[in-house]
């Protein structure tokens, strides 16, 4: 069986930066309940004029830069995002089009924040069955946009940005070793943008009602972030014969410092080789894992045949995890 390897990275962040102190200034909220709550100091926000396929694209330039490609090289392109660009086309088409090229296959993939991992597992079975060669999978978002700016709930957790990975057939012991996937659509009332889709289409309403916004009950949601990141990780290792202790860098969905700190516990995984950007970034939903990634690979964290490990949970609800050697 052919082994699919990462051969690439880049991410964007915008330029726009709102720490918790700006925060203080627009909802009843400090820096101390929300960096001892969440982990979060600061995140980006996209400007106006920026779309979610504007940030895919800058994160994919620098990636093909990197692996000395042109993006006529690739042979599909999957774009992990709740914040696409439009209903239709999907972000990956803008993000075709911004590459400049045309004709190969390309959509998006609807997984919040689990979408990165959904995008990686869907990847590499094209790659594994010989149908695709090259695949761009971005992990990209503007949640900024789709926030309620006086509900102190949720208006602190989210941030923007993209982060790319360029995936191809390995030729040496490089490689995804497993992935895992699940969700419970049973329960996705908990984490929800109620309009917008065709269960209630935009009206006066509904923006008047700020329905066009994340709606989460975060306790409930907590609770099941803790299990289900857990039991994919603990799957996802198991997949691939191995255990927590195995991990030379472990890359979680970073929505809250508390989720992770329990999945690092129950997962059996050093503390210490866990890579946390939550400070930094906040929760980008299906960027936060590629963004980090990239981030981890530029401070040079991550050495040929290292063992890493990504662990996503997210609306849906949604899980998955998966294991590589670099
Ligand atoms: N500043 C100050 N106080 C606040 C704030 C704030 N920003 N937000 C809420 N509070 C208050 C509440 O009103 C409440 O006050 P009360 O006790 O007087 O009623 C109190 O703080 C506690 O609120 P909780 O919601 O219970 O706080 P909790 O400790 O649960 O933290 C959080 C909230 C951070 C959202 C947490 O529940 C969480 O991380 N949930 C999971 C998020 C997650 O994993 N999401 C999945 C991925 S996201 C995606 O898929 C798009």
């Amino acid at each position: 069986m052919k082994q699919t390897k990462i051969i690439s990275t880049g991410s964007y962040l915008p330029e726009k930066v709102l720490t918790n102190f700006d925060l203080e200034k627009i909802v009843d909220t400090t820096d101390e309940w929300i960096t001892t709550r969440t982990g979060i100091k600061e995140r980006h926000l996209a400007a106006e004029n920026e779309a979610t396929s504007d940030l895919v694209i800058k994160a994919a330039k620098i990636a093909l830069e990197r692996a000395n490609l042109e993006a006529k090289d690739l042979d599909g392109i999957i774009v992990a995002t709740i914040t696409p660009d439009n209903t239709y086309p999907s972000t990956a088409c803008w993000v075709e089009k911004g590459l400049g090229i045309k004709g190969i296959p390309v959509f998006d993939v609807s997984a919040a924040c689990t979408g990165f991992v959904y995008a990686l597992a869907i990847a590499d079975s094209l790659i594994k069955t010989g149908t695709m060669k090259r695949i761009l999978v971005a992990g990209a978002e503007t949640l900024t946009k789709f926030t309620n700016w006086e509900d102190r709930s949720t208006c602190v957790l989210f941030g923007d940005g993209a982060g790319v990975v360029i995936l191809e057939e390995s030729d040496d012991e490089s490689g995804i070793l497993s992935t895992f996937w699940g969700a419970d659509g049973n329960l996705g009332e908990l984490l929800i943008q109620p309009a917008g889709g065709s269960k209630m289409p935009p009206t006066e309403e509904t923006v008047k009602n700020k329905l066009h916004t994340v709606h989460m009950e975060g306790n409930k949601v907590f609770r099941w972030a803790v299990r289900y990141m857990q039991e994919a990780a603990e799957k996802a290792l198991e997949k691939a014969g191995l255990t927590g202790e195995d991990i030379d860098l472990f890359i979680p969905h970073q929505a809250n410092l508390r989720i992770i700190e329990q999945t690092v516990k129950y997962a059996k995984i050093d503390p210490k080789k866990t890579y946390i950007v939550i400070d930094k970034i906040a929760n980008i939903s299906a960027g936060t894992i590629p963004i980090a990634l990239d981030m981890a690979v530029n401070e040079g964290k991550i050495k040929k045949g290292d063992i890493l490990l990504f662990a996503a949970f997210g609306g849906g609800f949604t899980w998955g995890a998966a294991t590589l050697r670099w």
